[in-house]
């Protein structure tokens, strides 16, 4: 009652205010028009401010203490549904960390079998986690999903698993191989193909390990598909694997510089490589100046602790 008596008495001050300057402006347009006008704008501020107060008491209590109500039933109502959204965070924060451990034991198992080829394959120690490393940073870059980067991180670290059903000798030898040789070499991605065909979670990478030695002009094989036909992981892996290749040492030859890599990879940029996906990689490279490009590669997801 007492607040709305002095809420009427500033309404009514303001309009005397108004009326009086009015009526000076109209008679004489002199300083102590402005001195009123000023006094006016004073009374606005004096009115409003106890409103703005209360409202933001409001606003501190929506955000800060819970109301109380008068039936107690809705108090104890209210209760029981905090306790129960807390309960439903911690399962879900505990049906997240065994999404993450069934997810680390699958990258876990795909490691297994991809240390099974570099077994085999002695110069090709580390290849499949580069190629899988380098692959993921691209496919960031390129803005693939999170769910994607994961699907090529699988296809990416198994895409030679296929060399498993071709002959040791003939992978370890050393010098020229006869076409008969890379004839038997050239099935790997197929046999890779068959071999995981049935893995439900490595379906999405698949046609990427299939592809992963297709070319751009569509003279690479097995089955010669051109340009974007060929999938985005499997021109991406396509980088990646030539870059990779062409940087590590064999036992016949010793790895080529990064920046003599870098120029075969533009030099071949249209015709073996995706010229887009070159393009983005020397980008990567170029701005790469403290070498952790593949580092990068688990900053952010959930596989970051794990030991390879
Ligand atoms: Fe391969």
């Amino acid at each position: 009652m007492k607040n709305k008596s002095l809420v009427i008495s500033r309404h009514l001050i303001i309009v005397f205010s108004l009326v009086y300057a009015l009526l000076r402006f109209i008679e004489t347009a002199d300083f102590s028009f402005f001195v009123i006008t000023n006094c006016m704008f004073l009374c606005i501020i004096l009115t409003l401010m106890p409103g703005a107060i209360e409202n933001s008491k409001n606003s501190s209590n929506v955000l800060g203490k819970k109301p109380e109500y008068k039936n107690p039933d809705i108090n104890v109502y209210i209760k029981e549904l905090d306790e129960t959204k807390e309960e439903l965070n911690k399962k879900n924060m505990e049906m997240t960390k065994f999404f993450d451990e069934i997810q680390y034991g699958y990258l876990q198992t795909v490691m297994s079998l991809a240390n099974s080829i570099e077994a085999m394959d002695a110069y090709t120690g580390g290849h499949c986690q580069r190629v899988m490393e380098i692959s993921c940073e691209v496919a960031r870059a390129l803005g693939l999903t999170e769910g994607e980067i994961e699907d090529l991180r699988y296809a990416a670290i198994l895409h030679d698993i296929g060399k498993i059903g071709i002959s040791p000798n003939i992978l370890n030898k050393n010098g020229k191989l006869t076409d008969e040789e890379y004839n038997e070499i050239k099935k790997h991605p197929e046999i890779a193909y068959n071999i995981l065909k049935d893995v439900k979670f490595l379906k999405k990478g698949l046609d990427g390990i299939l592809q992963h030695h297709e070319r751009y002009d569509g003279k690479g094989y097995p089955n010669g598909l051109k340009g974007n036909d060929i999938s985005i992981f499997g021109r991406i892996m396509c980088v990646a694997d030539a870059f990779d290749a062409m940087t590590s040492d064999r036992t016949y030859r010793k790895g080529m510089k990064v920046e003599d890599a870098m120029n075969e990879l533009e030099r071949c940029k249209g015709s073996q490589f995706d010229p887009d996906i070159v393009d983005l990689f020397v980008g990567l490279m170029s701005s790469d100046e403290d070498g952790s490009l593949v580092e990068d590669c688990y900053s952010d997801n959930t596989f970051k602790n794990s030991s390879f």
